[in-house]
């Protein structure tokens, strides 16, 4: 049995379906199910007895105790976190409390557990602490790629509170002796994507008829992975990482927004040409940008490769292509995932935002 955290969430859920996949052994899913968290993501497990849904807080230290102690889990894969930069831009408080203060909960709630754990199942344990690029702060245009030895300059409430947890957990091995492994990935993208970030929000919009809010000049580079390659990278990381040590995943895939954003508009024009007749593009509006924003992400991946022998399977081009292509047939979920809350938080960082 593994414990994953966040598995409602858009990697998350990514992760709990291709396990049970490709596994046979049971995931015991803690989800708070925040606005981000969807149990609708995890609709093709109904009735599969490996799956074991449990509504919790990663910062209740009984509920995580006694899951603890029932369950035995082997390991623990922690994706649970406020995840989008945007909000944390307008409200950091949730931020500090599940990203650093959850996370500092999680940990002496399993330090406690562990400690009273005997032989091989004390050593075999690991505990995978899911992190971000973000961590390592901005690059310029002629800056090499963030290696696992850079040093942390977040610049964001959400990076630095990821920075904190990373810093916790890194703590926890040394101090105490926790199996931890660290990862570090790049922006992800591809089914069950919540669309307040930008792919998924282009796709919608575009779809709707709505304005594509590019933010600034729209030159701000990402480093782009396909989800399921990220889990991936997980599961080998899970499987074959040094405890103690991180690892940088991505795709060595550095575009600039707008060439996402062009991207995307080019597939539904082919996929799902517009009722107006014209592309997609014309809905493009730049729009103010986002405060402190960060110029460039980009992964060596080198580290990971060369020690676990990880690639992605997933081009860009063939990964957008699948995205663009599943967000088409599932109208039901883009439909369901657009509640109320959502439309207040499009108000929120929307309105008013028409001009840079
Ligand atoms: P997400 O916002 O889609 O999902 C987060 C999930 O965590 C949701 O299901 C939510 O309900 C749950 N959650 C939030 N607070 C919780 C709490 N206190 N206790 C239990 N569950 C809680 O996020 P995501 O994009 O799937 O990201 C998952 C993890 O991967 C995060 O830690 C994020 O920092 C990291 N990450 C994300 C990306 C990316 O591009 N999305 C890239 C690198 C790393
Ligand atoms: O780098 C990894 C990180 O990637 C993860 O740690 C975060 O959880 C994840 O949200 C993501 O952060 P970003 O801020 O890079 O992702 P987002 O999709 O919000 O934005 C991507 C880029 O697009 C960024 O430069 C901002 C820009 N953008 C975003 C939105 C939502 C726009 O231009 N317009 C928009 O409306």
């Amino acid at each position: 049995m593994i414990l994953v955290t966040g598995g409602a969430g858009f990697i998350g859920a990514n992760f709990v379906l291709d396990w049970l996949a490709t596994h046979d052994e049971p995931v015991l899913n803690l989800d708070k199910l925040t606005y981000a968290g969807n149990r609708e993501n995890l609709a093709s497990l109904q009735g599969d007895a490996r799956h074991i849904f449990v509504q919790g807080d990663i910062g209740d230290a009984e509920l995580i105790a006694s899951l603890l102690q029932q369950h035995q889990p082997r390991a623990i894969v922690n994706f649970a976190a406020e995840s989008h930069v945007d909000r944390s831009i307008h409200g950091p408080a949730e931020f500090i409390q599940t990203n650093i203060v959850g996370t500092f909960a999680l940990l002496e709630s399993v330090r406690a557990w562990w400690n009273g754990l005997v032989g091989d199942a004390k050593a075999a344990f690991r505990f995978l602490h899911v992190s971000t690029d973000e961590v390592y702060g901005s690059l310029a245009a002629a800056d090499p790629a963030f290696t696992e030895t850079h040093r942390y300059e977040p610049n964001s409430p959400y990076s630095a509170s990821k920075a904190a947890s990373d810093h916790l957990v890194r703590a926890y091995h040394h101090t105490y002796g926790l199996s931890v492994l660290t990862t570090n990935c790049s922006n992800n993208y591809g089914p069950y994507h919540f669309p307040e970030k930008l792919i998924p929000l282009m796709i919608v919009n575009a779809l709707a008829g709505k304005p594509l809010p590019v933010y600034g000049d729209g030159q701000q580079v990402r480093d782009w992975l396909y989800v399921k390659d990220h889990c991936s990278a997980i599961r080998r990381v899970l499987e074959a990482g040094r405890p103690g040590e991180t690892y940088n995943v991505g795709g060595w895939n550095e575009k600039p927004n707008l060439e996402i954003v062009h991207t995307v508009c080019a597939l539904l024009d082919e996929l799902r040409p517009a009722a107006h007749g014209k592309s997609y593009r014309e809905q493009i509006a730049y729009v103010r940008d986002r405060p402190g924003h960060d110029r460039r992400y980009a992964i060596d991946a080198s580290k990971i490769e060369r020690e676990l022998a990880w690639r992605p399977a997933e081009t860009f081009e063939t990964g957008i292509r699948k995205t663009v292509q599943w967000y088409l047939a599932n109208p039901d979920w883009v439909a369901h995932v657009q509640s109320g809350a959502y439309r207040e938080w499009v108000q929120t960082q929307y309105s008013g935002n028409d001009t840079p």
